[in-house]
């Protein structure tokens, strides 16, 4: 059984983490498992019962690490996109999820309000949301993640083909096997 590894997408709402994870799922079906936890997802089931305050985002954040854990020491590669505007929740990922690269989904906020995909930032910004990312809550851009993918300035297939040869290149994918993935 080959290794599982655990590829963390942060950036602001709006950024492309979904975007990229399904396209990361896409390219990798049918070579090998593959899971995601997406914030919207989970925040339906396992985190039902959490909003948007600090202590909240880092349980969220926590019960992802747990699952991702024991998925990724099952050979599964696990593709988490959340917010995690926070670097020490980001770093206590790292620690508990052996072979995990954090990729930061960047795209300006501007650009992000301007995607608007859900509508929320305008309600952020009309101040019908409290504590919205980048607008009343921060993000703690990350200061070495091991990627940056830059949404505003590349194609999804870009910043998918860049993730994998990170992979192969942390040796995390069989080299051959991300050759393969790459531009397809
Ligand atoms: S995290 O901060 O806890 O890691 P997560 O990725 O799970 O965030 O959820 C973010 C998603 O929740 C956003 O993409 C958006 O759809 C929705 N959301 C609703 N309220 C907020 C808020 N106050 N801040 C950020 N996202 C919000």
């Amino acid at each position: 059984m080959e290794d599982g590894f655990c590829i963390w997408l942060t950036g602001l709402s709006g950024s492309g983490k979904t975007t990229i994870a399904n396209e990361l799922r896409r390219r990798l079906t049918g070579h090998r498992f593959l899971e995601t936890m997406d914030g919207d997802e989970i925040r339906k089931g396992l985190s039902r019962d959490l909003g948007f305050s600090k202590e909240d985002r880092n349980e969220h954040n926590r019960r992802v690490i747990f699952c991702s854990k024991l998925l990724s020491r099952n050979g599964v590669i696990v593709v988490v996109a959340l917010i995690s505007p926070y670097r020490e929740t980001r770093a206590y990922a790292k620690e508990q999820i052996p072979n995990t690269m954090e990729v930061f989904v960047k795209a300006p906020i501007e650009v992000c309000i301007e995607r608007d995909p859900k509508g929320l930032y305008k309600k952020a910004l009309a101040g019908e949301i409290k504590q919205f990312t980048g607008i009343d809550d921060p993000y703690e851009e990350p200061i070495e993640p091991e990627l940056v993918v830059e949404t505003d300035k590349e194609s999804v297939e870009e910043s998918v083909d860049k993730i994998l040869q990170k992979a192969a290149e942390l040796g995390y994918l069989n080299v051959e096997k991300a050759n393969a993935l790459i531009g397809r």
